[in-house]
């Protein structure tokens, strides 16, 4: 059957808590559109209209926030601060998933944030939403578990947004590019038993059957054929938008093939800007996530491999730790930093990252903490990374 690939929902337990990849997605959204909102929604009606089409429960389990509470948050924050009004829609299509979310709008409705909530398929929204975006600014966030939209339905859809001297109506998107898809496709391409329905519905995600050209029975496929496809993808929407497009790829671990991409599409060249200062945050936030992983399935690890391979951000010369190391960075930034990373300027915010030097500190206080506790165990107690307090001690615990 060809539904075997095109996976539209999530696994049972995908929303017990945020996988890796998600938090960079996440992060990356969470800096990104306030931006967006801020740019655009300053000028005429104070308003930006924002369309999550795959938009999930909101909210994990674990109480991280999803994609659609991500957006709920910043437009409440927009509306307090600024008096700007996020028109919001969110589409999802499993029953269960619409009444969590719901729940999650709920809440957000009573601050004032317009935040809709629709059961169904995302192309059957997308119209209304054109019709709402009408002389307004639009973020467009598509992120499908397996194939979207179709290519031709999203190029139609900026190109009938393109703003005119009367009607000023920017439109960005953020796009989820399953890589797995593609990696799947591509192997039913190449095959004698692939389903020629799975191809065609893959020209249709795609605009065409210029993918299979890669995918050839007769011919072995390269190594990175699916980068190549996503990188062809990308330019596609370029040529037929005549937008700035930037692909993000997004891995599960250090050295691992991209799980997707995010597709990013802009005709502001802030817009490009800004979302480089994203990705480069995003990625931080990857990168400590994959850490804190790492150290709650080895609590006792003096040197995380995570602590070893992580690229420095700041090789180009980051001035505070530049004063507080007496040296500058080394410059081992991975390829995979793409240009965009190093073009970025970064803040004091995000942290100093001579991990190597911090690892022998605290893998040091921790030797000498345990040789003064009388249980043996670590001075420092473990923090929850997401609340950063404490867990409490094993004598709490056992008191309570
Ligand atoms: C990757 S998950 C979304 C995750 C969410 N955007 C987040 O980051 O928190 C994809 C969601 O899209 C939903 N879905 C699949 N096909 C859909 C369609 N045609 N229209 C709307 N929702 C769809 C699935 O049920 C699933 O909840």
């Amino acid at each position: 059957m060809a539904e075997k690939f095109m996976a539209t929902g999530t696994d049972k337990d995908y929303w017990a808590s945020q996988a890796l990849p998600s938090v960079l997605k996440h992060k990356l959204l969470g800096q990104y559109i306030p931006r967006f909102g801020g740019m655009t929604g300053s000028r005429g009606r104070h308003q930006v209209v924002y369309l999550d089409g795959y938009a999930g429960e909101g909210r994990y389990e674990s109480g991280d926030r999803g994609s659609a509470e991500i957006a709920m948050q910043v437009a409440a924050h927009h509306l307090e601060k600024n008096a700007l009004l996020w028109n919001c829609f969110f589409v999802e299509q499993k029953p269960d998933s619409v009444a969590r979310l719901d729940l999650v709008a709920a809440h957000y409705r009573a601050l004032g944030v317009d935040a809709r909530v629709h059961h169904g398929d995302v192309d059957g929204v997308l119209s209304e939403v054109l019709q709402v975006a009408e002389g307004l600014p639009l973020f467009l966030f598509l992120d499908p578990c397996g194939l979207g939209l179709p290519f031709d339905r999203i190029v139609q859809t900026l190109n009938q947004r393109r703003s005119t001297p009367r009607r000023w109506q920017p439109t960005e998107f953020l796009m989820n590019f399953s890589m797995d898809a593609v990696r799947r496709l591509g192997g039913n391409a190449r095959s004698a038993r692939g389903l020629e329905r799975s191809s065609e519905r893959f020209d249709e995600a795609c605009g065409g059957r210029w993918w299979r050209e890669y995918f050839r029975p007769d011919e072995p496929a390269e190594a990175d054929v699916d980068e190549i496809v996503a990188a062809q993808y990308a330019q596609r929407l370029r040529e037929k938008t005549g937008m700035f497009v930037q692909s993000v790829p997004v891995a599960r671990k250090p050295g691992q093939k991209a799980v997707y991409h995010l597709v990013f599409g802009t005709r502001s060249e802030h817009g490009l800007w800004f979302l480089g200062d994203a990705v480069a945050r995003a990625r931080d936030a990857w990168w400590e996530g994959l850490e804190i992983k790492e150290e709650q399935e080895d609590p006792d690890t003096l040197f995380s491999a995570t602590s070893v391979v992580r690229p420095d951000p700041h090789a180009g010369g980051h001035r505070r730790c530049r004063a507080r190391h007496g040296r500058q960075h080394g410059t081992d930034t991975a390829p995979a930093e793409t240009a965009l990373q190093t073009a970025q300027p970064h803040t004091g915010r995000v942290r100093c990252l001579l991990r190597t030097g911090h690892r022998t500190r605290r893998a040091q206080s921790r030797q000498a903490a345990a040789q003064q506790r009388p249980d043996g165990q670590h001075g420092r107690r473990r923090e929850n990374p997401r609340t950063r307090r404490a867990a409490p001690s094993v004598k709490t615990v056992r008191r309570r």
